[in-house]
């Protein structure tokens, strides 16, 4: 019950004011963000690279409310990409993307965000790596995936995420796997109404098998965003079943969870991906990352209180 509570947490800037200056937040939020600037993350990459991992980078960041904003999240990943260039890593290196930080809300917001984000798209592609839009509220689906499939009209190596409470996914997962794309699948990570999404975790569990299925089964590249150990060992199950060989797909999981299973999943000769969020607006993603677990929220209360 508290995951939805802290989900509505997440949206209010008076909670924002409170989390951020609370003492003992930055030691709790140091677990999932892996730096404040891209010359703290630079290592962070090369020692994932160093045990085997890839990763995708995500400049933290959303639902900005001016324009300059969105073009300060362009320049950020447009820094990233500088410094990846001199890394050399290749799709080892990839980055996710939220179109809310790149203005997608604002007025004009759809045409703001796309030519926000296509010289990001460019700049990754002249350094040999690519970009993953992630999935956000449903709300902003529709033009994500306009974007989405208007810069695979040049870049058809830019992915998208699919979120498998939503009950439009297994639609968008057929069009998506259909046309070769590289397609994220998450469980969904917003609160979401009863009329658009699963409240129950099981349901949504049955829905993020039959997607990933139609995933595995069609001509695109699955990446399978998740920790549950269910939901990978039962996509090993499905590539074997699809012939897929084990470069055919990649498991992705987060920056601070389950790190040993990253490592586990690398070593058995799995691609494996962890999702890098680094930078100063966090917010929005802590609070994500604590509702999806209570557990977290307990430490978090821990740490505050013992300051
Ligand atoms: P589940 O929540 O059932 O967790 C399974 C197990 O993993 C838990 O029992 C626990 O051990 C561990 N775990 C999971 N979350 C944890 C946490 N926060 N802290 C500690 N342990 C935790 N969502 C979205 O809406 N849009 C997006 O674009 C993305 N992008 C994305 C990228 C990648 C690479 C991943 C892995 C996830 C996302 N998500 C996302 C988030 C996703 O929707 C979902 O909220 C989380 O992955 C948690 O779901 P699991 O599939 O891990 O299962």
């Amino acid at each position: 019950m508290l995951g939805p509570v802290i989900l509505a947490a997440s949206r209010s800037d008076r909670m924002r004011r409170f989390v951020s200056a609370a003492p003992g937040t930055k030691q709790v939020v140091a677990r999932f963000i892996a730096g404040e600037s891209v010359d703290q993350v630079v290592p962070v990459v090369q020692d994932a690279v160093a045990k085997g991992l890839e990763v995708t980078l995500d400049v933290v960041g959303e639902d900005i409310t001016t324009r300059e904003q969105a073009f300060a999240a362009r320049d950020a990943y447009l820094e990233l990409i500088e410094h990846l260039k001199e890394l050399d890593l290749g799709t080892k290196a990839e980055m996710s993307i939220k179109l809310s930080m790149f203005g997608q809300a604002l007025e004009g917001g759809h045409e703001l965000a796309l030519a926000n984000v296509r010289p990001v798209v460019e700049a990754a592609a002249a350094i040999g790596t690519t970009v993953t839009l992630d999935a956000e509220d449903h709300t902003t689906l529709d033009s994500m995936f306009a974007i989405h499939e208007e810069l695979r009209t040049d870049f058809p190596q830019t992915g998208c995420v699919i979120q498998a409470y939503l009950y439009r996914t297994e639609a968008d997962a057929r069009r998506l796997a259909a046309s070769g794309s590289r397609v994220r699948l998450v469980k969904g990570a917003y609160k979401e109404p009863a009329e658009v999404a699963y409240q129950d975790k099981a349901e949504t569990d049955k829905a993020y098998v039959r997607v990933l299925r139609v995933l595995m089964e069609g001509d695109g590249y699955p990446m399978i965003g998740s920790h549950d150990p269910r939901l990978i060992s039962i996509a090993q199950e499905l590539a074997r079943k699809a012939g897929r060989k084990l470069d055919e797909y990649e498991f992705q999981m987060l920056y601070g969870i389950r790190g040993e299973e990253h490592l586990r999943l690398a070593a058995e000769g799995h691609r494996m991906r962890v999702y890098t969020a680094y930078g100063t607006d966090w917010y929005g993603y802590f609070m994500r990352r604590l509702a999806e677990k209570p557990a977290n929220l307990l430490f978090f209360a821990r740490s505050i209180l013992t300051k």
